[in-house]
């Protein structure tokens, strides 16, 4: 690979630098203060995409690596409150541009490396950040994956943009720009001490951006003290983590659960936290266990989709491969249905590893709703989060706003207390921050989700009250596709609905009313909008069907029924529910028809 990531620490000399515990800042408290106990712990263990190639960086090297790259930050002109993008795979430079950020005062915005420049576009221009960090090339699934160019593409298009620090993955060579920093090089130039920034604990550590109901995705602000308590936190007691565990959360640093337990909570412990770059399947669907075996992984943190997918190719994918390392199974992004729980379970974790079903958002910061195995005797029921975190008050609430008291009930999930992993606005845009979270339901936070209380008193999350999708625990506002699908050409209107998905959890299904005399069909659409939309937000949002149809269901006051929709595509056209406002009841039967048609034509393919 390109310029050898050690080569910087064979320079030596971070010892210097861990002296500054002023008001024990946020990277004091993720490194120097680990350094100063035991330098040679590994912090992280980069899992690189083919197996066996694993690299380890201890705390001295990390706490170095992080002070270099805060010093080059700072010699381009990086300053405090700044934000600076990052658009990076899992990788020990990623982890150390979060820190570096962190430690020279900046604020850090990572952007997800599946998406598209477009949608990197758009968040470097709501973040207004200068700077962009990034590698010349991915590699995942054995495939490579043009970063650089990607972003290229996304900076011609932002013109706030004064530099791009470039880490070079692999040897590949990519043209370069006139904003081109080559990282390694300048951080081979700097001094391997960066004293760390004081900072106030309500000032801003980072952004970073998630989808919602309605608009373009929002920057949800977390700050420094109250995220990086909670993330410790929640990381020691629902995963009942220990000194010296190897902690594997396989979630890509571009996500809420990449930041809080890949990289803080872990790092706040002076835990040992593992990289994971590749793919479930990729060599083979052993590739979880048998990197569970190698690395002697402790607490192995995943998504129910690859757990859906995994349990597909057999047990003996994971009967090969020793896992009696592992104490903990977690689970999170998105119910786990109970098929997929079990397996988990009993297959991957022999009856021996409580599964946490992990409950929270990017809003939350960290866990809220789980088991919490530390806690001896602790119940947990199959595909059930259970219950709060400590500190962390649910409420249930009814659609006139009534808290409902008592158990075996559904309600709105609510939190009736501020707790200190709450982002605390949206970046620039606070009145947007009140009226989604905070005004729906006054005096309570609102969380999207829906949730049922079991009379025993344990929590089941029921699935979002928006229009929030979750592919593939990826969430995706239908608003955003269809704001893409209404600007085609032969588009009049449509409406983008989440649909069951065996593996995905859900996937988008689009309805789509034709312009006059379009000239287009539904495959000759279909093909168009599904490479649109991938190239517009990511490969993920792509809808799988897209059904034509003449007219959309409305209410006599012109709204789009969803619910109606809703059903149809969850193949409950009999529990349409009180279509009493309905304008058009030939419409659904002609939607209700075309869907069989389109969906049965899929599965004889
Ligand atoms: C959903 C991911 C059921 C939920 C950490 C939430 C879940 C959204 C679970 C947040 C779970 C997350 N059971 N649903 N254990 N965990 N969700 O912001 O709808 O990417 O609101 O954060 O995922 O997604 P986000």
């Amino acid at each position: 690979m390109g310029l050898p990531v050690l080569a910087l620490w064979e320079l030596g000399g971070t010892e210097g630098c861990s002296g500054n515990e002023t008001g024990l800042s946020f990277p004091v408290n993720c490194l120097d203060r680990h350094v100063h106990v035991a330098p040679d712990k590994v912090a992280l263990i980069w899992e690189k995409d083919e197996p066996g190639e694993e690299v380890q960086v201890t705390y001295r090297e990390l706490l170095e690596l992080t002070c270099r790259l805060g010093n080059t930050l700072k010699r381009q002109g990086v300053k405090r409150g700044d934000r600076v993008t990052i658009y990076m795979p899992p990788c020990p430079l990623a982890v150390a541009s979060m820190l570096a950020c962190a430690r020279i005062g900046a604020v850090h915005a990572v952007v997800f490396a599946g998406f598209s420049a477009e949608s990197l576009a758009d968040r470097i221009q709501d973040a207004q950040s200068e700077t962009v960090i990034t590698v010349n090339q991915g590699l995942r699934g054995g495939k490579v994956i043009e970063l650089k160019k990607t972003v290229d593409q996304a900076v011609k298009q932002c013109p706030g943009v004064k530099r791009i620090l470039v880490s070079m993955r692999t040897d590949s060579k990519v043209p370069m720009t006139a904003l081109d920093v080559l990282l390694e090089e300048e951080m081979m130039k700097e001094d391997a001490c960066c004293e760390p920034a004081a900072m106030d604990s309500e000032d801003m550590l980072f952004l970073l951006y998630t989808s919602g109901s309605t608009g373009k995705p929002k920057g949800l602000v977390h700050s420094q003290a109250g995220y990086l308590l909670f993330a410790a936190l929640t990381h020691k007691y629902v995963f009942n983590y220990q000194d010296r565990d190897i902690f594997g959360c396989v979630a890509d640093i571009g996500w809420i659960t990449g930041h809080t337990y890949v990289v803080y909570g872990p790092l706040c412990n002076g835990g040992t936290t593992v990289l994971f770059e590749s793919t479930p399947i990729h060599p083979n669907p052993g590739r979880y266990w048998e990197t569970v075996e190698r690395l002697k992984i402790n607490q192995f943190y995943g998504a129910p989709t690859a757990i859906r997918l995994l349990l597909r190719y057999g047990d003996e994918w994971v009967k090969k491969y020793d896992r009696s390392s592992l104490k903990v199974l977690g689970s999170v992004g998105e119910p786990i249905n109970k098929e997929a729980w079990e397996w988990y379970f009993h297959v991957v974790g022999e009856t021996r590893c409580p599964v946490v079903d992990t409950w929270w958002q990017t809003e939350t910061g960290g866990i809220c709703i789980s088991p919490r195995p530390s806690n001896p005797g602790a119940k947990i029921l199959p595909g059930m989060a259970m219950r709060p975190f400590f500190g962390i008050s649910p409420s249930l609430l009814d659609d006139k706003g009534n808290v409902l008291l008592e158990n075996n009930i559904s309600g709105a999930l609510c939190i009736s207390q501020a707790w200190p992993g709450m982002a605390r606005t949206i970046y620039n845009d606070h009145k947007r921050f009140l009226e989604t979270y905070l005004t729906p339901y006054p005096g309570f936070f609102f969380t999207g989700d829906g949730v049922y209380r079991t009379s025993e008193g344990y929590y089941q999350l029921t699935g979002r009250l928006d229009d929030i999708i979750n592919i593939s625990g990826h969430r995706l506002g239908t608003a955003e596709v269809e704001d893409i699908v209404n600007h085609h050409v032969a588009v009049a209107e449509s409406a983008v609905i989440g649909y069951p998905h065996e593996i995905k959890g859900e996937g988008a299904y689009v309805f789509v009313v034709l312009k006059k005399d379009s000239g287009y069909t539904q495959e000759t659409l279909t093909a168009e909008l599904q490479e649109l939309i991938s190239k517009k937000i990511a490969k993920y949002a792509a809808p799988e069907y897209v059904q034509v149809t003449h007219r959309l269901p409305k209410t006599r006051s012109g709204k789009i029924m969803r619910r109606v929709l809703r059903k149809i595509v969850e193949d409950k056209a009999t529990e349409l529910g009180d279509l009493t406002t309905l304008d058009d009841h030939e419409a659904v039967q002609q939607i209700i028809e075309g869907h069989k048609l389109l969906v049965e034509g899929w599965k004889s393919c």
